[in-house]
């Protein structure tokens, strides 16, 4: 089974409801139905922060654009303040959940354990989750990235069951490129993409696991160096922060994964 693109915008803290619906329309404005039309269309998504979802998911209605979010809890509902739950997610109308990213488990703790527990409760919530691994670039140089993408990936898909993988995305993000201008090579990406995909042959009895799978890019893509990164064999989108929140841009990303 072919795998299809899947372009996903990170807004992380920025666009409040207005600036968000705004951005919604300038990217609608942008991409025409280039995203929604023929064959060989990407998926695309946005995940705004919590309180511009509402605005986000009323303007993007009846166009291609899916809706996702940054973060859920494990709980449906308790003393867990400043956290939301999975069925607060269902009932707003969202569909995606980023989880892991690295900026989480940098600043807020966030575990390979929590990571999983976050994961159960999107997948029990019937979402699609954006499960972010990737390595510090103290660990790309001491020669453990494959190592530790493999700890995170064993962490984060402990207990989860080939069927429920059909609900997950891997995002690859090398630490040292989120934010920093400094891009993975197209040869640095599609080597440890190419490694996930086998490490799923190790994980999962199931060989459709390894070969449905979605293993999106992230860390610092653009509009230049979207078209040779989408085109390695186990690259199959992209989780983009800056460049998502500039609508040419990111229409121009989706544009190159339309040919891609
Ligand atoms: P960046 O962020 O595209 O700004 O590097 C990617 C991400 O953190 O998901």
């Amino acid at each position: 089974m072919a795998r299809q693109i899947l372009i996903a915008g990170n807004w992380k803290m920025n666009k409040g409801a207005a600036d968000g619906a705004q951005l919604i329309k300038d990217i609608k404005a942008q991409i025409g139905c280039g995203c929604c039309c023929g064959g060989k269309s990407p998926e695309v998504l946005v995940c705004p922060p919590f309180t511009t979802l509402s605005a986000v998911l009323a303007e993007a209605k009846g166009s291609c654009l899916q809706v996702g979010a940054q973060n859920i809890h494990w709980a449906e509902q308790g003393a867990f303040t400043g956290e939301i739950s999975g069925a607060m997610l269902k009932e707003c109308g969202v569909t995606h959940v980023i989880i892991g990213h690295s900026e989480r488990r940098q600043y807020f703790g966030e575990t390979d354990a929590t990571v999983n527990q976050r994961l159960k409760a999107a997948l029990k919530n019937g979402l699609t989750a954006v499960v972010c691994v990737g390595e510090t670039l103290a660990e790309r140089m001491a020669g453990t990235t494959n190592a530790v993408v493999e700890r995170q990936l064993r962490g984060a898909l402990a207990d989860i069951s080939a069927d429920g993988m059909k609900q997950v995305v891997i995002a690859y993000e090398p630490v040292w490129a989120i934010g920093t201008g400094q891009v993975a090579s197209d040869e640095q990406a599609q080597e440890v993409h190419a490694f996930i995909r086998g490490l799923f042959k190790t994980m999962f009895s199931c060989p459709s696991v390894a070969d449905n799978t979605r293993i999106l890019y992230g860390g610092s893509m653009n509009a230049t160096n979207a078209g040779g990164l989408l085109a390695q064999p186990d690259i199959d989108g992209g989780l983009i922060g800056g460049a998502s929140l500039k609508p040419a841009d990111f229409a121009a990303i989706i544009k190159t994964a339309t040919k891609a």
